[in-house]
């Protein structure tokens, strides 16, 4: 009963209806064939065993047959056999990791970044996802792009049989489509502890369902009016410049957001001679391409480049909380009691 049930399972009906991923027929299907030409071996091989053990029967009064010779003929015949097996085997694994990583163009994107063992999901339109949930559109393609800021992970979408490393520095991707419904998606990779409850629950919509579902989810960042982005750029200072900025006037790698801010529409001295004016244009460049205006007396040091990993909204809050700086934080750094409420 259990065996039935496995082969049907194995043999039938293992794929989810109607959702489909570039490699999911592929891969169910190499998988059989896999199955089925280890189980032929199989009997093969135990079938050979059986007729070696009955043809070298020794009891008394039986004569023992001779070894057999060597036979270029047979060795061929299997040699052949199994090297036609194995290509076929890579042909269809080929045919398959073709499919998967050429994803079509018009494809649903969605940028993941693994951290701290947990996903975050940034959608096109800039909402972000990062409780254990995924919304898509359905009957499209969706892509997803991958990177991760400490650990290397690796991202399984079982019912669509595709799985990727999500590497550190490094951007991977895979694309599926799937009909309506939810989907399990899971961490593979053993990266620590805490890795193991690395899940989440991919649910893709129909239509207007799946605008509907993404204008649910809150970015933190739009709670801020754009008079108030200068308040929210403390939480990204802290996030991602406080190792190497201080706020209090002390310098770490990089030189304190107290002195851009009191050099603001000043002259700043950069390295190599020349200097540049302090303003809006200035602090994004230095997030965007920090190697080309280096700040005198900091050529050794480096800054890291934040292409992509900050939204545009983000750098006018983080130039807004530079420039005002005064009105988030006192002379020490500590912010003060009107900002220490809204960053609750
Ligand atoms: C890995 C260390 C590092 C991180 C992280 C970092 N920076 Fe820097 N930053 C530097 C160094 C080093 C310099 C000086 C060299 C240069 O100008 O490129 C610098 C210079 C700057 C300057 C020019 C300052 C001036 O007074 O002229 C700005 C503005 C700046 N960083 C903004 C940021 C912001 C905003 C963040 C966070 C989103 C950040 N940095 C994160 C290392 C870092």
């Amino acid at each position: 009963m259990i065996l039935s049930n496995t082969i049907q399972s194995v043999f039938l009906s293992a794929t989810p209806m109607n959702s489909s991923a570039p490699a999911m027929q592929i891969v169910d299907d190499s998988f059989r064939l896999t199955l089925i030409i280890s189980i032929l071996i199989l009997l093969v091989i135990v079938g050979i065993l059986v007729a070696l053990v009955i043809r070298s029967d020794r009891r008394a009064g039986v004569t023992p047959i001779k070894s057999a010779k060597s036979s270029w003929l047979l060795q061929t015949i299997v040699t052949g056999v199994l090297v036609i097996l194995m290509v076929i085997l890579c042909a269809t694994g080929l045919k398959g990791y073709a499919k998967l990583v050429t994803s079509p163009q018009h494809a649903y994107d969605v940028y993941v970044t693994a951290q701290d063992s947990s996903w975050i999901f940034e959608h096109r339109n800039g909402k972000i996802q990062d409780d254990g949930q995924l919304y898509i559109p359905a009957n499209q393609p969706v892509r997803l792009t991958l990177t991760s800021r400490d650990m290397t992970y690796s991202l399984s979408l079982p019912a669509f049989r595709i799985k990727q490393d999500v590497l550190p520095a490094r951007e991977t991707s895979l694309w599926f489509e799937a009909s309506p419904g939810q989907y399990q998606l899971n961490n593979v990779e053993y990266s620590g502890e805490n890795c193991i409850g690395m899940n989440a629950i991919v649910t893709a919509y129909e239509g207007e369902a799946f605008v509907e579902a993404l204008d649910s989810v809150a970015y933190w960042l739009d709670a801020y009016t754009n008079d108030e982005l200068y308040k929210a750029g403390l939480r990204l200072f802290t996030g991602n410049c406080l190792e190497c900025h201080s706020l209090d006037g002390s310098s770490k790698i990089g030189p304190s957001f107290r002195e851009t801010f009191s050099l603001w529409g000043k002259a700043r001295p950069l390295e190599g001679g020349g200097e540049i004016i302090v303003d809006e244009e200035y602090i994004r460049r230095s997030l965007l391409s920090p190697q080309v205006e280096v700040v005198k007396g900091y050529k050794d040091q480096e800054m890291t480049n934040f292409t992509g990993q900050l939204r545009d909204r983000e750098i006018v809050a983080l130039i807004d909380f530079i420039r005002r700086l005064d009105e988030v934080v006192d002379e020490e750094g500590n912010p003060l009691e009107e900002i220490a409420q809204t960053q609750e």
